[in-house]
C-alpha cells in the first residue's frame, strides 16, 4: 500500500495552540481542523477566533472540515488563511446551491472537500465526486474524537474510488496504526492516537 498523507486532528488536545506548535515540529501533511456549529452535530468546536489564532502560528496548511449546517456563512469566514482544502458535508447542502459554494471555496485559492457521514447512501456523491478535489469519509458518527472505527467504511471507500480514480480520499475517524492499514486512501485524519501520546512523530510515521 503507498504511503499516506497524514492530517492530524487537534479536537482532542487540551492545549490547542501547544498542539498546533508540536506539529509544526513533525512531519504531518496537514492540521485538521474541525469545525462544529452544534447544529449540524451536538458538539460545538473551533471558533472563528480560534481558527485565526491557529493560522497564524501554524507552518502547516489546515484541513478544514466544516461540521455546520450554514456552510456558506462559515466559507466566507475563511478568507486569506494558510488552508489546503475546506470540506463540506453532503449532508448539509441538499437543498442547496452546491456549484456555488464549490466556486467561493475555489475563488479563496483552497481545494474543496466533499464530506459523507456513515449512514449515508454513496450515491449521492454522483456528479459531485466530479467537481471536488476530495472525498473526506467519515468513518465514525460526526461531532466528537475517540470513537471506534466502523469497519464498513472499507468498503464504501472501495465504492467511491470505483466512482471517480483520480479524486483525493481521506478518511476520518478511529484511525490508528491498524485501521490507517485497511482503507486505501490518500489521506488519513488521526486524532486521539496522535495527540494522546507524547511522541507524535512517532505515531504519524506509523499510520502512513
Ligand atoms: C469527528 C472529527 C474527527 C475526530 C477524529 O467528528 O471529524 O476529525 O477529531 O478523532 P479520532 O481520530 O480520535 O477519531
Ligand atoms: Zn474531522
Amino acid at each position: 500500500m503507498k504511503k499516506k498523507m497524514v492530517s492530524v486532528s487537534i479536537l482532542g488536545a487540551s492545549d490547542k495552540l501547544e498542539a498546533v506548535r508540536l506539529l509544526n515540529g513533525t512531519s504531518c501533511d496537514f492540521i485538521h481542523i474541525d469545525v462544529m456549529d452544534g447544529e449540524f452535530v451536538a458538539n460545538k468546536a473551533f471558533s472563528m477566533s480560534l481558527v485565526r489564532k491557529i493560522n497564524r502560528i501554524t507552518e502547516k496548511r489546515m484541513d478544514v472540515h466544516l461540521m455546520v449546517r450554514d456552510v456558506e456563512m462559515y466559507v466566507k469566514r475563511l478568507t486569506g488563511m494558510n488552508i489546503g482544502y475546506v470540506t463540506f458535508h453532503i449532508e448539509a447542502v441538499r437543498d442547496r446551491d452546491i456549484g456555488g459554494i464549490i466556486g467561493c471555496i475555489r475563488d479563496m485559492g483552497y481545494g474543496v472537500g466533499i464530506s459523507i457521514k456513515p449512514d449515508t447512501d454513496i450515491g449521492v456523491l454522483k456528479g459531485i465526486i466530479d467537481i471536488v478535489d476530495m472525498v473526506l469519509v467519515m468513518s465514525v458518527e460526526p461531532g466528537k474524537g475517540g470513537q471506534e472505527f466502523m469497519i464498513e467504511s472499507v468498503a464504501r471507500i472501495k465504492e467511491i474510488r470505483k466512482m471517480r480514480r483520480d479524486v483525493i480520499i481521506s478518511v476520518d475517524g478511529g484511525i490508528n496504526d491498524m485501521t490507517s492499514f485497511l482503507v486505501d486512501t490518500d489521506m488519513v485524519v488521526v486524532g486521539s492516537y496522535i495527540t494522546s501520546s507524547s511522541d507524535y512523530e512517532e505515531r504519524i510515521e506509523r499510520v502512513r
